[in-house]
């Protein structure tokens, strides 16, 4: 890790190594269950951008993108609670098989209004990938039909993760040294 990170990085949890290895056994996982269908993958942007990138290319499917702009935090480490659709789908998923790609679940209610107002739109199929999930904070039912590892209640950045905006470049995940959100 560069010098300047270790004043706000407290520990690396996941290696580049783990992710990759990770998102390869998912991306198996994946390309088995709808094995001769074709998949809409659904990127939810901007945090699940470097882990859809990295699954995508591993899938042995026939797969189409889009992507939507969710926001539900601004720049603090907890949630609003609300969620703003800054950018919706560019198509119709009407009969289409679905995959929601997230970076992470935490409370549950960015994903549990997105399965709601996307299940209005009648997919053949709507399952969720998330990269991390987080369940001691949630706050409704909801659970991923893919999450590539589950981690404790501590604030992450890096592989697509911000905090206001930032440190989403990392290769790794790494734990956000509170002193950089209590100041
Ligand atoms: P939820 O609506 O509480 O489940 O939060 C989901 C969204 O909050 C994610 O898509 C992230 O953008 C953000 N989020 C939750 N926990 C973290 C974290 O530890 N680091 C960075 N972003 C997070
Ligand atoms: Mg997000």
């Amino acid at each position: 890790m560069k010098n300047e990170l270790k004043n706000i990085i407290d520990e690396v949890l996941i290696t580049e190594e783990d992710i990759k290895k990770r998102v390869s056994e998912l991306a198996k996982t994946i390309s088995e269950d709808y094995k001769g269908k074709k998949v809409l993958m659904l990127c939810i942007l901007k945090g699940s951008v470097i882990f859809f990138s990295d699954l995508v290319r591993e899938l042995d499917l026939d797969c189409t993108f889009d992507f939507m702009v969710v926001s539900s935090y601004g720049n603090s480490a907890t949630t609003s609670g609300q969620v703003m659709i800054l950018k919706d789908l560019s198509g119709s998923i009407e009969d289409v098989d679905v995959i929601i790609v997230e970076d992470i679940l935490d409370t549950g209610t960015t994903l549990g209004y997105l399965k709601k107002i996307l299940m209005a739109r009648k997919p053949a199929s709507l399952k969720i990938c998330t990269f991390l999930d987080k369940p001691d904070r949630r706050t409704n039912d909801l659970t991923a039909d893919y999450s590539g590892f589950v981690i404790p209640d501590k604030f992450v950045v890096g592989y697509g993760m911000d905090f206001a905006e930032l440190y989403r470049n990392l290769p790794f995940i790494g734990v956000l040294s509170p002193s950089v959100y209590e100041k």
